[in-house]
């Protein structure tokens, strides 16, 4: 399956995707993840990338297209994967277009998490992260059994830096101004699938399993 996610920061695209991993057994792709990594690592994409990032603005699309480009030729993508968090600019999915035909592939769905409002800011400021696992929780909505501390692996939970309420704020009026009108263009393609992104997740990730097929 090929398949992108697409919806604001905080719908639950890293939360589904995980559950999408396991059920469908091809990788998640996330751009931010890759950001993460590169900027802990100190490389010099992350250093590039560090200042964007940080201040919820999008990182060049010159940077992402490239790097989504090499990650999709390896091996573990063969039989599909899951994009989250790209494309975000009709540019990006221009390019991916152009990179999937020269392939002689095409994506399975676009996956749309259709939610908005103050919600999205409740989730993002309250979402924490293990430190040495990268397990996700949410200090209300998820929260792990011990205050601070990973369930899965005893590691001490953070909070990202671009989930302040201020950043957050930007990155919603970053994501309607250049994400929001991929809905339009994959809408035309025909392979966008919209889901009410504002529910418990075990539903959502039901419902997206009842119209991607067992
Ligand atoms: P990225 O890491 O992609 O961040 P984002 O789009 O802002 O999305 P989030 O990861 O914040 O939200 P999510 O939808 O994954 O939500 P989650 O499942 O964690 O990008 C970060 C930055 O990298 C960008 O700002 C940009 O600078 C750069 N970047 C990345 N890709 C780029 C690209 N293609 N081009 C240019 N720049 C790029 O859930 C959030 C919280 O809510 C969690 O705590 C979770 O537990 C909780 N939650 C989830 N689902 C539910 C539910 N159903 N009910 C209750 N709580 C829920
Ligand atoms: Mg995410
Ligand atoms: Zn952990």
């Amino acid at each position: 399956m090929r398949a992108v996610l697409l919806g604001p920061p905080g719908a639950g695209k890293g939360t589904q995707a995980v559950k999408l991993v396991e059920k469908y057994g091809v990788p998640q792709i996330s751009t931010g993840d890759i950001f993460r990594a590169n900027i802990k690592e100190g490389t010099e994409l992350g250093k590039k990338a560090q200042e964007y990032t940080n201040s919820g603005r999008l990182v060049p699309d010159e940077l992402v297209v490239e790097l989504v480009k090499d990650r999709l030729m390896q091996d573990d993508c063969k039989n599909g994967y899951l994009l989250d968090g790209f494309p975000r600019t009709i540019f990006q999915a221009e390019e991916l277009d152009k990179f999937l035909a020269e392939q002689g592939q095409k994506l399975d769905a676009v996956i749309n998490f259709d939610i908005e409002g103050e919600v999205l800011i409740e989730r993002l400021t309250g979402r924490r992260l293990c430190k040495d696992c990268g397990a996700s929780y949410h200090i209300k909505f998820s929260p792990p059994k011990k205050e601070g501390v990973c369930d899965r692996c005893g590691g001490a939970l953070e909070q990202r830096k671009d989930d302040t309420r201020e950043t957050a704020t930007d990155r919603l009026k970053v994501y309607e101004e250049s994400t929001a009108p991929l809905i339009g263009y994959y809408s035309k393609t025909g392979a966008l699938k919209n889901f009410d992104a504002d529910q418990d997740k075990d539903v959502v990730f039901a419902e997206i399993v009842a119209e991607i097929g067992e």
